[in-house]
């Protein structure tokens, strides 16, 4: 038994980790879904959001990503994220956790992608995996901490951030839009067994016809 679903079964239990694994399973076999693409341009002009007080960012280092374990994600994918040199973004409040995030910084995982991964237009970045504690959504959190992430990657040098959300997920959709994120590509991806499809259109203007084409 690998490493990975032992820690999963002590943390979840049998009948948490079977039925999650059933869900992977039937997604492997057939999946149906639109992600609309977003882009933020890291400049002085995009609308800003700040964090409660006594909330913090921290950019996180391979001590902190066991705090991923209380937003129900695993650990490791942390880890991984880190060891390729990507980030890893947690906001506190105390020694309480209430966010977390990635940024990738070259390439991205995204189903969609052939090989899974996409490799990222130069100068961006894409945002993934944002989670806000239930007890703490509509706060502003996620919005405020996208702001400090922009600031930080736009010191690196990157000009634009990128993120992909499900077309249904209204929440997700909102909070990024209070912070100058505007959709720039509509992506479906369909997965019949085996067969794969996935199509993408660009929408506006941005970077959604170089994110098409590296997509489709
Ligand atoms: C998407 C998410 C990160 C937003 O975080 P947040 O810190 O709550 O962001 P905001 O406070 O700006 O709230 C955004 C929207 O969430 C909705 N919302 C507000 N209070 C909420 C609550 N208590 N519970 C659920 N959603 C709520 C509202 O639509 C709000 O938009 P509005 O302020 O225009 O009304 C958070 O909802 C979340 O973790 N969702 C589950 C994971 C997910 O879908 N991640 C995104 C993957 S792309």
């Amino acid at each position: 038994m690998s490493v990975r679903i032992w820690n999963r079964l002590r943390r979840d239990g049998p009948v948490e980790t079977a039925r999650t694994a059933a869900l992977r399973i039937r997604k492997l076999a057939y999946l149906r879904e639109e992600h609309v693409w977003y882009q933020c341009d890291l400049d002085e002009q995009r609308p800003r959001r700040d964090l409660p007080e006594g909330v913090r960012l921290v950019s996180a280092d391979v001590c902190q990503v066991d705090a991923l374990a209380s937003f129900g994600r695993d650990p490791e994918e942390a880890r991984q994220c880190l060891a390729g040199g990507n980030d890893v973004w947690l906001a506190f409040e105390g020694d309480q956790p209430l966010f977390a995030c990635f940024t990738f910084l070259h390439a991205a995982p995204v189903m969609a992608a052939s090989g899974g991964t996409l490799s990222l237009p130069p100068g961006a970045a894409c945002l993934e995996d944002s989670v806000t504690s239930p007890a703490a959504r509509g706060r502003g959190i996620a919005p405020a901490a996208w702001t400090l992430i922009g600031d930080e990657l736009e010191r690196r040098g990157f000009r634009a951030i990128v993120t992909k959300i499900e077309t249904s997920n209204t929440a997700s959709r909102r909070a990024v839009e209070k912070v100058g994120f505007r959709s720039v590509a509509v992506m479906q991806h369909k997965r019949v067994g085996p067969r794969r499809r996935t199509s993408v259109e660009a929408v506006g203007s941005g970077l959604g016809s170089e994110l098409a084409a590296r997509l489709s």
